[in-house]
């Protein structure tokens, strides 16, 4: 686009985009500040969109580009195509749309990386930094890319969920990575030679594969967020090699916040990142446990009657929802029940734990689709110490993050992890199909507890029979 444009402004043209360039980063960060509470985080996303429109906009103009019809036409289509995504998407598929953007995101940098390498005559005018750059760059995008899809497709049930994995395949895709950072360092010696550019290529697309294919289906979120961090990492890398500042700025702060993301969620599951990467936890059959191990232990079972007689008459009620929720699409009528307990004088909270349901922010996000209050969702060191006070918390498709044995069993692989300490309150309702285990794979004693009683059935059903009952007390 700069051709059309007169002397004098081509003159002051490059420091002009580096301004708007950092004008953009500044909506980035700000962005990502927002993200920090609901309340504030559509504002986020839209001012983090705003700079990304800005940045592709001042690109244009850049002297760099050869013809911004192409850039033109790649802005319809993606945003067709992302608005699309973005509003068919069901909530609890949301992990999957986001593995797929984040494989082409790293994918994207990759090619930016190799479209920088072919539009060079001679690979000779790269000094040693920008060649460096330029092939951690395809190494660690080209391993995004293909690392994201092998997690879409666990996640959808393409491929098993179950950790596919033999003797020796960690230390041989440790091998790999390594072997792969020797021929970036070959490469930077020797460019000019084609060979080590396409074995980076190809190995580090097989890295991706072998390195997320033993990992179990249900630790894809974490994956997903390391993966989100790693293509990050790469555009920035690129940005480097093209002396792009935005694209350095905005890489850095996605790598930055993916890999805070991913600690977090490890640090609330009580499990190292080595864990995660390396354990083989958590598959379609579950981990470490057998499927409703209920053994000769009795539960109390309630009905839609009695339960609405009691938490009709209740002061206070805290509401705990978890992975079950979402699966049965339980927001709103859950939300109906609150209304009306409210209206009859009851106190209501929603105890959240960070790491309920299978993303971060999950409940907060299916909660808020219902439009529940954000005051009246509390978090995990908001709401423990007020079970003791409570009078029934109806714990609505969780189960892990209210499981007690993370208190009382070293042997119990969520030994360690904080939970919502639901048995301190003075009667406990389950809503869940049956005894079996969640995601962890252990059988919960909360369930055989004296206080506690089971409501079976699907959450959304269950729920639906609950509102109606309220409607006779
Ligand atoms: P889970 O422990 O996974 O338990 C969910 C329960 O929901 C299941 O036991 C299941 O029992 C029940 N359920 C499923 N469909 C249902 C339906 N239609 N109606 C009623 N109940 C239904 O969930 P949680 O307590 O939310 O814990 C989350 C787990 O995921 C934690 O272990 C956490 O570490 C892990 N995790 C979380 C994340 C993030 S970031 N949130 C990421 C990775 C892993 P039934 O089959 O008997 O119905």
């Amino acid at each position: 686009m700069s051709q059309f444009l007169p002397d004098y402004i081509l003159a002051w043209l490059p420091d002009t985009i580096q301004i708007i360039y950092l004008i953009a980063t500044a909506f980035f960060i700000r962005g990502l500040k927002l993200l920090n509470s609901p309340n504030t985080a559509r504002k986020g996303n839209m001012l983090a969109a705003i700079g990304m429109l800005i940045g592709v906009v001042v690109t244009l103009f850049d002297q760099h580009i050869v013809s911004f019809e192409f850039i033109i036409a790649g802005i319809v289509v993606g945003s067709l195509i992302g608005t699309i995504a973005a509003k068919k998407v069901a909530m609890t598929a949301m992990p999957e749309m986001v593995a797929i953007f984040n494989g082409f995101g790293g994918g994207a940098s990759a090619l930016v990386a190799w479209g920088e390498l072919a539009r060079t005559p001679d690979v000779a005018m790269f000094d040693s930094a920008a060649l460096v750059t330029l092939g951690l760059s395809i190494f660690i995008g080209s391993l995004t890319f293909t690392g994201s899809f092998i997690a879409f497709g666990k996640l959808k049930g393409f491929i098993s969920g179950n950790a596919i994995t033999f003797p020796g395949l960690n230390f041989i895709n440790i091998g790999s990575m390594i072997g792969v950072l020797v021929l970036v360092g070959m490469f930077t010696i020797d460019p000019a030679n084609d060979t080590f550019f396409w074995i980076i290529l190809g190995v580090s697309l097989l890295i991706g594969i072998t390195s997320v294919i033993p990992i179990g289906g249900a630790d894809m979120p974490v994956v997903i967020s390391l993966l989100n961090s790693y293509s990050g990492l790469a555009a920035s890398m690129a940005g480097f090699a093209l002396n792009n500042n935005l694209l350095i700025v905005s890489g850095a702060l996605v790598g930055a916040a993916g890999l805070i993301l991913t600690n977090i969620m490890c640090k609330a599951m009580n499990r190292s990142l080595a864990n995660v990467i390396f354990g083989s936890f958590g598959g379609d059959d579950g981990a470490g446990g057998s499927a409703g191990a209920g053994g000769d232990r009795t539960v109390r079972e309630t009905s839609a009657e009695d339960l609405a007689i009691q938490i009709a008459y209740a002061s206070k009620v805290v509401i705990v929802p978890g992975y079950g929720l979402a699966v049965a699409q339980a927001q709103h009528v859950v939300k109906e029940v609150a209304s009306k307990l409210e209206a009859k004088g009851v106190q209501v909270k929603y105890g959240v734990h960070p790491v309920a349901g299978r993303m971060p922010g999950h409940m907060n996000v299916l909660l808020a689709e219902a439009d529940v209050p954000y005051d009246l969702l509390y978090d995990m060191d908001q709401i423990n110490p007020e079970f003791g006070t409570t009078d029934v918390v109806l714990i609505i498709g969780a189960n892990d993050v209210v499981n007690p044995i993370a208190k009382t069993d070293p042997g119990s692989p969520i030994y360690g992890m904080p939970i919502l300490n639901v048995d301190e309150a003075k009667r406990t309702v389950v809503f869940k199909r049956s005894l079996n285990v969640g995601y962890a794979g252990i059988d919960n004693p909360l369930f055989y507890a004296e206080k506690n009683q089971m409501f079976f059935g699907d959450a959304k059903k269950s729920l639906q029979a609950l509102n109606e009952a309220l409607n006779s007390v």
